[in-house]
């Protein structure tokens, strides 16, 4: 997609904060500091419209962004970080949630793995919970630059057999390169403008 407009709309905790559900709606979700909000503005090219960080726990909202006028793309605390304190957690995962279970403008849900890590139990639970909400769920493996080609696609395997989906469903990506960045958006407008 050829991208002319990309704007932050607003950053939300609870649904009542959420913009009215006018577009067709990406989410983006995955353990924190996956690379989130880098694949977002890799989507977008942009450099710096979703804040990324080395520092885990970066986004700690729901941010919602508006793609062309078009298209909207939510941006979703990470999950799994050790460091911070359990109350916490429990509200990142209320939001996240609460997000992903009343949106009714969702079409896609994307869940991003790291090529270099087995899926986490969080991992699996989360694609487990998302299927049997019947939400639409694309996988993308991220940060693939920094594997050979060849242990990219050793994981990609290993990920598949894991997860038990083929592993032509887990789409490689990498933020660095943008390798992937063409498939990951082919995906999205077969999502949320499905020829009918
Ligand atoms: P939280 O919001 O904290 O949950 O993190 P996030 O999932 O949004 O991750 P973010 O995009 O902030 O990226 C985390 C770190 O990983 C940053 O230092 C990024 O530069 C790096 N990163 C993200 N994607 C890639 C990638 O494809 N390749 C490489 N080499 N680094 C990446
Ligand atoms: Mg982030």
């Amino acid at each position: 997609m050829k991208i002319t407009s990309a704007e932050f709309i607003t950053s939300a905790v609870t649904p009542s904060q959420y913009p009215d559900p006018l577009l067709p709606e990406v989410a983006f979700v995955g353990r924190s500091n996956v690379g989130k909000s880098s694949l977002i503005n890799t989507l977008v090219n942009r450099k710096n419209l979703a804040r990324t960080s080395n520092t885990p726990g970066r986004t700690q909202l729901v941010n919602f962004f508006e793609i062309n006028k078009t298209l909207s793309f939510v941006d979703l605390p990470g999950y799994g970080y050790a460091k911070v304190p359990a109350s916490v957690k429990k509200g990142w995962q209320a939001m996240i949630e609460g997000y992903l279970e009343g949106r009714e403008s969702l079409r896609l849900v994307i869940v991003i793995l790291d090529i270099r890590r087995e899926p986490s139990e969080n991992d699996n639970m989360l694609i487990e919970w998302l299927r049997s909400r019947n939400l639409s769920i694309a996988l993308v493996l991220t940060k693939a630059d920094k594997f050979s080609r060849s242990r990219a696609i050793m994981a990609r395997r290993k990920t598949g057999e894991h997860l038990g989906i083929p592993h032509e469903e887990l789409i490689p990506f990498s933020a660095k390169t943008r390798s992937g960045a063409g498939e990951v958006w082919r995906t999205i407008e077969a999502a949320c403008f499905p020829v009918s």
